[in-house]
This record gives C-alpha cells, structure tokens and sequence, in this order.
C-alpha cells in the first residue's frame, strides 16, 4: 500500500513526515513533475485544499489517471475558511466513492497523526486479508 501525498506550502509533508509511516508504506509525493505518472498499488491520497475548498489542480491530474486505485482520502485545510474547511477531501470523497478518512488543521495535531496511523493500518490489514481470501 502507498501513501499519496500532495503539498504546496508543506504542512501535508510535514504531516506525513511526523506519522512515521515512510518506515511501514511506501510513499509518494505528487508534484507537478509527476502527477500524470502511474502508480501501481493501491493508496491512500493525502492532499491540502486551495481556493473556496477546491482540488488541487496536481492532484486532479494525478486522480484522472490513477484513481482506479484510491482507497481512502485525507485532507488539509484552515478553520479560517469555515464552510470550505479541508474541502478538497468531500469533493474527492463524493467523485470518486472513497471514504473521506481525516480533515486536520495544517500539519494536524498528535491526536490527527495517531487517528491516521490507526486508519491507515486497519485499511492495510483489510487489504491483506483480501488478498489472502482470493487465493
Ligand atoms: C490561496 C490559499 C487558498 C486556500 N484555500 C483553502 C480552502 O479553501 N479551504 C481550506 O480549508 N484551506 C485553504 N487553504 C489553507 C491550506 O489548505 C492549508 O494551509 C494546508 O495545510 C496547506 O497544506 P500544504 O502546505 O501541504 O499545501 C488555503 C491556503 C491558501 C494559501
């Protein structure tokens, strides 16, 4: 399983940074350099939010090419925007029918990180069992 991440400005990077979960997943960084490239394992899309709650425009190309194999998704935003706070995850969740699994503030708090890791690994573990059930 793998970790997809999208940062402008760093705090996803720096989230994902202080989960630990490079030493358990492979991790990915969506930039515009890459974000049209393929990924072939089944992942978890951690982005921000920019603009009135909206997508990423990186993350968007790299969803038109891979969201086959999006599991779940997280997002960053700021209270500041009220309604549109950490949005881009809804919109990603309502488009593509995957489970929006965490909004957090900026780089999240500890209590985000350990909501994460748990859901990151109870999702990994549900992948190995079906793996292992279709054999
Ligand atoms: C121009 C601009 C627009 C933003 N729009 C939103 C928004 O619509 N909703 C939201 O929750 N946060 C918004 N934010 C805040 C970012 O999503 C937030 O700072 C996030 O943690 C950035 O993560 P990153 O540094 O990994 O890109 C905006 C920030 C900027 C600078």
């Amino acid at each position: 399983m793998l970790i997809a991440f999208y940062s402008m400005t760093g705090n996803v990077r720096r989230f994902i940074k202080n989960t630990h979960l490079a030493e358990q997943f492979d991790v990915h960084e969506i930039r515009a350099n890459n974000k049209e490239e393929p990924v072939d394992e089944p992942f978890i899309l951690v982005t921000s939010t920019y603009g009135n709650g909206g997508i990423p425009g990186e993350v968007q190309s790299f969803l038109r090419v891979n969201h086959r194999s999006m599991i779940a998704v997280a997002s960053s935003g700021n209270r500041n925007w009220g309604r549109d706070f950490a949005r881009a995850g809804e919109h990603i969740s309502d488009e593509y029918s995957v489970p929006l699994i965490l909004k957090f503030e900026l780089h999240g708090t500890p209590q985000d990180r350990e909501d994460f890791i748990e859901k990151a690994g109870a999702i990994h573990e549900s992948i190995r069992r079906e793996k292992i059930q279709s054999y």
